[in-house]
C-alpha cells in the first residue's frame, strides 16, 4: 500500500493480535549490498530490506559497476567487482534519505581512484558529513562539500590510498564503518579505535566475506585492526528482521490493552538490544523464544503482551545500543507509571531530524508531559493513555512518523502525521501490517 503524506492513526477498536514479521535489517542490508559489490563472485542475499534507503544503495552499487538484481523469488544477487574494481559513476549518486548509505559509500569511494558526486534529499543534505570526510581525507582522498560539511559533495578517491589510524570521536557505527571500508583498499593495517562500542555489523560482515580483522575490547570501546587489500569472496547473507523496525510493533502490542503479538526472527545482536533491556527494566512482557544463529547473527522470536509499565532511568552509556529506538521508547514511556529519563542523546539530534526536539514535540502535541534538559529527554508517564488528537510534524523522519502512528493506536483521540511517505525508507509495509494486526491507520 502506497502511503500518502497526511496520515492518521485512530485508537484500535480491539486488542492487536497475530504474527507479524518485521522487515529485513536496514544496517545489514546496506552492508550486504556493499560487500557483495566489493567481493569476487556472486553474493546471494535473502531477506534484504526493500525500503527506499536500501534501494538507493543498490542503485549506487550498480552505478559503480556491480551487477545487482532481484530474482522472482525475492533473493537478491550481486555480482561483485572485487576490491579496487569499482568504476566511475557517470551521474550523481543520490542517496535519498539514508545517512548510512551516504557515509559508508564515502568510505568505499575514498580508496578507489575515481571521481564521484553525491547528494541526498532535504533531510540528508542537512546532516553532518564532515565526521566521515575529515578522517577519510587522511587516506589521500579529496572531498569538497557544501558549507558546514554538508551534501552535495564531490570526492576524488586516492590513487595510492594510505591506511587510516583513527580514534572515532563520536559513538558512530557509520563513521567506524566508513573508515573500515576505506581500509579494504589500502595496503597495511587500518586501525580504528571507538571509545564507545557501537553496532558491529561491519566487523561481522568483514569476517563473513573473508577479511582478516582483529577486535580487542578497550574499556567500554573497542580497537579494530583490519588487514588491507584482502580478497573478499562472495558469501551468502541471510538478513534478520530489523530490531529497530520490530520496536514499533513491540510498542503497539505493549500499549494497546489486551494485545499479544508474535514477531518472528528479529535480529538480537547485543549491540542492538538496548531497547529490550530497557523494556525489561520497565516491566514489559517481552519473551524471546527460539533463540538461534541465522546468517552469523543471533535472532529470536518475540512474543509481546500488553501490561503495566513503570518509568525508568536509561543511562547514557546505553545510547549507542538503542540509538534509533528513543522516539518509540519515549512514546512507550508516556503510558508508564512514573518518569522515564533518557540520558545523553546528543547523537539523536543529528539523525534524519533532530529527534530530541521532534520526539518532545510529538508527545507534547498529544497531551503527554515531556521535558528536555540538555541532551536528556524526560517523559512523565501517567500510567494511562495520553489524550492524543494532535498533529505531528515528522520533519522527513520515518521513525518520528511511525512513533506517532503507534501512539495513535493507543491514545484516546486519533494522532495525525503531516507526512508518512518517508516510512517507506525503512518499513515499506508498516501501515498494512499494523492494520492487519488490528490497527486503524488511514490517509487523513
Ligand atoms: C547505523 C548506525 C547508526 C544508526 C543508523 C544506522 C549503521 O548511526 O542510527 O540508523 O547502519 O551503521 P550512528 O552509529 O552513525 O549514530
Amino acid at each position: 500500500m502506497a502511503v500518502t503524506r497526511l496520515f492518521r492513526s485512530s485508537p484500535a477498536a480491539a486488542p492487536l493480535a497475530g504474527t507479524i514479521a518485521a522487515p529485513g535489517d536496514k544496517s545489514i542490508s546496506h552492508r550486504a549490498l556493499m560487500f557483495g559489490a566489493l567481493a569476487v563472485g556472486e553474493t546471494r542475499i535473502t531477506g534484504l530490506l526493500t525500503g527506499e534507503d536500501v534501494l538507493r544503495t543498490a542503485a549506487a552499487m550498480r552505478a559503480l559497476g556491480a551487477e545487482v538484481a532481484q530474482d522472482p523469488d525475492g533473493t537478491w544477487q550481486v555480482a561483485g567487482r572485487g576490491i579496487g574494481g569499482l568504476v566511475e559513476p557517470d551521474d550523481v549518486l543520490d542517496m535519498g534519505n539514508s545517512g548510512t548509505a551516504a557515509r559508508l559509500l564515502c568510505g568505499i569511494l575514498a580508496s578507489h581512484p575515481i571521481f564521484a558526486v553525491m547528494t541526498g534529499d532535504a533531510s540528508l543534505r542537512r546532516r553532518p558529513m564532515r565526521r566521515v570526510t575529515e578522517p577519510l581525507t587522511a587516506c589521500g582522498a579529496v572531498f569538497t562539500t557544501r558549507e558546514g560539511g554538508r551534501l552535495p559533495l564531490t570526492v576524488q578517491g586516492a590513487v595510492y590510498p594510505i591506511s587510516l589510524e583513527y580514534r572515532v570521536p563520536v559513538p558512530s557505527a557509520q563513521v567506524k564503518s566508513a573508515c573500515l571500508l576505506c581500509g579494504l583498499n589500502a595496503p597495511g593495517i587500518t586501525r580504528i579505535e571507538e571509545p564507545e562500542a557501537t553496532r558491529d555489523h561491519t566487523e561481522n560482515m568483514l569476517r563473513h566475506f573473508g577479511a582478516t580483522i582483529a577486535v580487542e575490547k578497550a574499556g567500554r570501546g573497542r580497537i579494530i585492526e583490519l588487514s588491507g587489500q584482502p580478497e573478499l569472496s562472495a558469501a551468502d547473507v541471510a538478513v534478520p528482521g530489523d530490531p529497530s523496525s520490530a520496536a514499533f510493533l513491540v510498542a503497539a502490542a505493549l500499549l494497546v490493552p489486551g494485545s499479544c503479538l508474535t514477531i518472528p526472527a528479529v535480529g538480537l545482536n547485543p549491540t542492538r538490544c538496548g531497547l529490550f533491556l530497557t523494556l525489561d527494566e520497565m516491566g514489559a512482557n517481552v519473551v524471546v523464544e527460539n533463540r538461534r544463529i541465522e546468517g552469523g547473527e543471533p535472532v529470536g522470536d518475540l512474543i509481546v503482551t500488553h501490561g503495566p509499565l513503570r518509568g525508568v532511568d536509561v543511562p547514557w552509556e546505553r545510547a549507542p545500543f538503542m540509538i534509533d529506538e528513543y522516539p518509540v521508547l519515549a512514546v512507550i514511556a508516556a503510558f508508564a507509571n512514573g518518569t522515564t529519563r533518557m540520558r545523553g542523546l546528543k547523537e539523536l539530534r543529528v539523525k534524519e531530524s533532530d529527534r530530541v526536539a521532534a520526539t518532545a514535540a510529538l508527545l507534547a502535541a498529544n497531551g503527554a508531559r515531556v521535558d528536555v534538559e540538555g541532551d536528556d529527554l524526560i517523559v512523565h508517564g501517567t500510567g494511562g493513555p495520553p489524550q492524543g488528537g494532535g498533529m505531528v510534524t515528522t520533519h522527513m523522519d520515518h521513525r518520528i512518523a511511525m512513533a506517532a502512528l503507534v501512539l495513535g493506536a493507543a491514545t484516546q483521540q486519533p494522532v495525525t502525521v503531516d507526512d508518512a511517505s518517508l516510512i517507506d525508507t525503512s518499513f515499506p509495509r508498516f501501515v498494512e501490517l499494523m492494520n492487519r494486526a488490528g490497527g486503524a491507520l488511514a490517509p487523513a
